[in-house]
């Protein structure tokens, strides 16, 4: 099977996965302002995708052919339920499969999950090598942090690269900073390098705190990654993987129609198996004042305003009808 990591231009542009956030409706939305070289989707437990709720917790896993192309990310502990997993993910038509290793939530680290891995090397192991064989032939990679309490960058990433992984995506943060300092991305430069000392083919993405195209084309030369992925950055600017859009540029008009798709997507796609209330913090994306900087020419008049409004409706129809008015 081709690895598509392998054909990808670099710098590669990758949407972080982001719970709640990019799943396949935002996706869709993101790359028609402007296409990552890849999209990851949301975390997907696979405990869950091995019980009975395997249907309900298999709605993270939707994607049309415009995501493509698309990694599938998933965690829990247990190695025969990523097997299981993996088989299921690479059925679905999947690009490649990532296993979460990262994420800093009590909830999740309490159950030796996700962040906890970086101090349990022998189930890290058996994880990656569970879902390689359940993967068959798909490339499999890991998205982590460069340590939990404190930084252990080369211990962790010298393990990991031992294992031949595709791409190993590096948030430059312990668990514990969760989100609160500036990603260290000289950890980040370290990675690339003992990767280039151990003569190892795996690709290094970096991640943290990178909001433009300029910012990432800076950390992609001063720390030779091979690319970069960007999360929150979108929030800022949905057209931030196109070179040719000045953000500013685009009329709030523009944007309140992009918002009206969005929420007719969004409810489309998931109906009442979503609560709507979800779609509320995608509100200040497209409805902006004149504070929001690089929306600055094309604020929206009495932009607080209308989304303190907007708040109120619970449903998509009384929504989109409220947004009909303000066009
Ligand atoms: C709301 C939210 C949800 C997130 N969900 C996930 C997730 O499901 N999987 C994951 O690996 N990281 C998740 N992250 C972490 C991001 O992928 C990314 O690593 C982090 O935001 C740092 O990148 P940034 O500074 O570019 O945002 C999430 C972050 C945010 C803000």
């Amino acid at each position: 099977m081709k690895n598509f990591w392998t054909s990808l231009k670099k710098p590669i542009l990758i949407q972080a996965p982001m719970e709640d956030v990019t799943d396949t409706v935002f996706r869709q939305i993101i790359a028609r302002c402007g296409k990552p070289d890849v999209f990851f989707t949301e975390f997907t437990n696979v405990e869950g995708m091995c019980s009975k709720g395997r249907d309900k917790v298999g709605k993270r896993l939707k994607f049309t052919d415009i995501e493509h192309p698309i990694v599938a990310q998933i965690w829990g502990n247990n190695p025969k339920n990523y097997f299981e997993t993996a088989k299921l993910i690479r059925l679905r038509g999947f690009d490649g499969i990532d296993i979460n290793m990262g994420c800093p939530e009590k909830s999740v680290v309490k159950k030796g999950s996700c962040a906890a891995l970086i101090n349990n090397h022998a189930l890290a192991k058996e994880i990656i090598l569970a879902t390689r064989e359940g993967a068959s032939g798909l490339p499999v990679s890991v998205k982590t942090r460069i340590g939990i309490k404190n930084i252990q960058t080369e211990k962790w990433a010298r393990f990991l690269l031992g294992l031949n992984l595709d791409c190993l995506i590096i948030h430059g943060r312990t668990a514990a900073e969760m989100s609160d300092v500036p990603a260290h991305w000289d950890e980040i430069g370290k990675v690339v390098k003992l990767r280039d000392a151990m003569k190892v083919k795996t690709l290094i993405i970096g991640n943290g705190d990178v909001k433009s195209l300029d910012d990432a084309m800076e950390k992609y030369k001063r720390y030779k990654v091979d690319g970069i992925m960007i999360g929150r950055g979108i929030f800022d600017n949905l057209w931030i993987y196109n070179k040719s859009i000045n953000p500013a540029s685009i009329s709030y008009q523009e944007k309140l129609k992009l918002l009206i798709t969005h929420i007719t997507l969004f409810d489309k796609t998931w109906g009442k198996t979503k609560n709507f209330s979800i779609m509320k913090k995608f509100y200040k994306i497209y409805i902006s004042g004149p504070l929001r900087q690089s929306f600055s020419e094309a604020s929206m008049p009495n932009a607080s305003n209308v989304r303190t409004e907007l708040m109120k409706f619970q449903n998509a129809k009384e929504t989109l009808e409220f947004l009909k008015t303000k066009n």
